[in-house]
């Protein structure tokens, strides 16, 4: 139950454990924001929903995700702004409610973070197969030509991620913009091709009984559905995928320029473009055609065939394949600086902490997570895992919420860059629509889940609790290469 002093963590003023360079400016914020959070949840996974779960309704699922994700990010926003370090979930939570509790946050944000690297690479590499059938090429059957692409992508974006931040940024830059173009095309498009009959009722279709509970929720009350309102949560939940990110700019407030200020304003304004181009895509998709025609696993490229532009299908592969290779560098940066910051404390083994003297980043846990992220892709079937990390995404959620309403009360005079407005109100709804989010994920996404959890405290039991730097006064707090500025 020890707690980390907040003057660890909130800021270089206070001599906390900061070690990283100052390399992000707002606008680089914004990029990495919209360079995670737009990739599979809005290319494919918004199409397989409506065709299964949602109809049209998808476009209110993503309406409540949004409002979910927007009280989330008010709350992430005012707990960096005071807290402005690379550690985010974790390390809010060690100052607020000590160590156990930072580590099992610390897990699961590895759950949202590393895993969800897995999925997108994965993600990536059948859409690029499935670009390069487009151009007519036929690509060998079986998975080898998908195996070889995850392993180039995974090991090519960890070199970028470990030559350090501004390598990535300049490429990040790049390829956000060529995929803000791409969306752009789908939505100009699509919207001359709509046809409002396609809406159904207000959005809503008819709610049909699916053969078994698969939810919490739906497992409460004794039925399993598919479309209505039940749907629509269902599918909200799922669609939690599409906003994961906006937290992830948390995770670069150690390395950003006047970072109280810049942060919250960098995820706030990212988050609403998201939310914004995501309602748009949507809208375009399920207008043009009928629901009952969406083809799950290649929504956005079968609308417009179905409408006959075929062209658009490059269009769509080239900003697929840009847009998810933007989401697995940002989720790798993210997943450095989190395990950093954990190594940093003591919590996993220091050595991981090391910052490169040449490049200035976190290069021993870049490569530690690049391998992971490779024997993921390759040998677990990280596509059916969509959910488990939406729910390590949520779990953090409840626990930044919960923590600005704990800080208010037991740190009121620190010192806050951005104050979520109305609190306690706010943030009370964040822990609400976080939790209304999470009984609507699958019963076996919560049993996985717990099983992750439980096998995370006994690594915080075996090793954590012994090593912690708060175990052990006299250790220096800063890792050995001190700090380093440019
Ligand atoms: N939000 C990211 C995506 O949709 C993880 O791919």
């Amino acid at each position: 139950m020890r707690r980390l002093p907040p003057s660890e963590a909130t800021g270089l003023r206070t001599g906390a454990r900061h070690s990283l360079a100052e390399v992000y400016r707002p606008a680089d914020l914004v990029v990495l924001g919209l360079g995670v959070m737009i990739g599979a949840g809005i290319f494919s996974i918004a199409g397989e929903q409506a065709a299964t779960t949602a109809g049209p309704g998808v476009i209110l699922s993503f309406m409540i995700a949004g409002i979910a994700c927007l009280l989330a990010c008010l709350c992430y926003a005012e707990l960096s702004s005071t807290m402005p370090t690379s550690g985010s979930a974790y390390t809010f939570t060690y100052v607020i409610f000590g160590e156990v509790w930072a580590w099992i946050i610390g897990w699961a944000l590895i759950l949202e973070l590393q895993f969800a690297a897995a999925v997108v690479a994965r993600a990536w590499a059948a859409i690029t197969v499935g670009a390069i059938e487009h151009f007519g090429v036929r690509v060998p059957a079986g998975n080898l030509v998908q195996d070889v692409l995850v392993l180039v992508i995974l090991v090519l974006l960890t070199g970028v991620v470990a030559l350090g931040a501004r390598v990535g940024l300049r490429a990040l830059w790049v390829m956000v913009s060529a995929k803000l173009l791409a969306i752009g095309a789908v939505i100009v498009v699509g919207v001359t091709h709509i046809d409002v009959a396609n809406f159904g009722d207000f959005f809503v279709p008819p709610k049909t009984l699916a053969t078994a509970p698969a939810t919490v929720l739906e497992t409460l009350i004794g039925e399993g559905h598919a479309f209505g309102w039940f749907g629509i949560f269902a599918a909200a939940s799922a669609i939690a995928f599409a906003y994961i990110g906006f937290d992830i700019v948390a995770t670069s407030a150690e390395e950003t320029v006047n970072a109280p200020k810049a942060v919250p304003k960098g995820m706030i304004r990212s988050l609403v473009l998201a939310t914004v181009i995501y309602l748009a895509v949507a809208l375009v998709m399920v207008g043009m055609v009928p629901y009952t025609k969406i083809s799950p696993q290649t929504p956005l490229a079968g609308a417009f065939r179905a409408v006959g532009v075929d062209w658009m299908v490059h269009v769509i592969d080239v900003g697929a394949v840009l847009g998810l290779t933007t989401v697995i560098l940002v989720l790798i940066v993210g997943q450095t600086r989190v395990l950093f910051s954990m190594a940093r404390d003591g919590l996993i083994p220091r050595r991981l902490a090391t910052v490169s003297r040449r490049y200035h980043t976190p290069t021993r846990v870049t490569l530690v997570i690049g391998l992971v992220a490779i024997v993921l892709a390759e040998f677990v079937p990280v596509l059916t895992m969509q959910q488990l990390v939406v729910i390590g995404t949520l779990f953090a959620f409840a626990f930044v919420a919960a923590g600005v309403i704990v800080m208010r009360r037991r740190m009121p005079h620190l010192e806050r860059g951005f104050r979520v407005p109305l609190s306690p109100l706010l943030p009370a709804l964040s822990l609400v629509a976080t939790l209304w989010l999470m009984v609507n994920l699958r019963v076996l996404t919560w049993a996985w889940f717990a099983l992750w959890m439980a096998f995370g405290l006994l690594v915080y039991l075996v090793y954590g609790r012994r090593h912690s730097l708060l175990a052990r006064p006299n250790t220096p707090a800063r890792p050995p290469q001190g700090r380093h500025r440019r």
